[in-house]
């Protein structure tokens, strides 16, 4: 069984929804940057190990992804998973774990990188929105996707109304991926790009608004 460290830096519940969607896999740790991050309370009562590697103990960039290397390598990670880690990663800490390090991004990348995705959607009247799953590569936001979720945008969406529909697919895609990945049904090629060995078809069209 391959064994998961999910990084997190405050709410987790992306985090929750990977704990609690009975994946084979073991979840060997938690790990926080930020001590005051809910998350960790979460892991701690699912009886999972956690840790704290706080960014502002380290002068730069380099030695806190250091940091973090060595704490996730003293579990042993098969995989490591972003789940709402709000810190920029550095390039050797990416290369470090090319092909088994994945993050969840709420947009449907390559839209809408970086931070605001909701505001920024709301922003540009766009009609379809949602969530990516991706393998981590230097180029923040932009690596090889594994899946995507899409909802409608409403008339009267709030950034707030649009999050919570998109973290609710958030909550739906991040365990498929991770389960993919655990079962080695779907990885990174040596082209850089996602391969799978599954057969599933991509469900229905979503229109937005609908047609009368
Ligand atoms: C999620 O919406 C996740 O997609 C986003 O932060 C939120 C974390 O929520 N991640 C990013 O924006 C990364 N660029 P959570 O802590 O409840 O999982």
């Amino acid at each position: 069984m391959k064994r998961i460290v999910i990084l997190i830096s405050g709410r987790g519940s992306n985090m929750q929804a990977l704990l609690e969607a009975k994946l084979p896999c073991e979840i060997a740790a938690v790990i926080s940057n930020r001590a005051d991050a809910q998350g960790l309370a979460t892991a701690s009562a699912h009886g999972i190990a956690t840790a704290v590697v706080s960014h502002k103990d380290y002068a730069d960039r380099a030695s806190f992804d250091a940091a973090l290397a060595k704490i996730i390598d003293g579990y042993a990670a098969d995989i490591v998973v972003l789940a709402g880690f709000m810190r920029i990663l550095t390039d050797g800490f990416v290369e470090r774990y090319a092909g088994r390090l994945i993050n969840i991004h709420p947009s449907l990348l390559p839209a809408y990188p970086g931070i605001d995705t909701h505001e920024r959607a709301l922003q540009d009247g766009v009609k379809i929105h949602g969530c990516t799953v991706h393998f981590v590569t230097p180029t923040l936001d932009h690596g090889p996707i594994i899946i995507q979720a899409a909802v409608p945008v409403l008339r009267d969406d709030t950034p707030q109304s649009l999050s919570a529909r998109v973290l609710c697919e958030e909550h739906r895609i991040y365990p498929q991926a991770l389960r993919w990945l655990c079962l080695n049904q779907v990885w990174l090629d040596e082209h850089g790009r996602v391969a799978s060995d599954r057969l599933e078809q991509p469900g229905a069209p979503l229109l937005s608004p609908g047609l009368e």
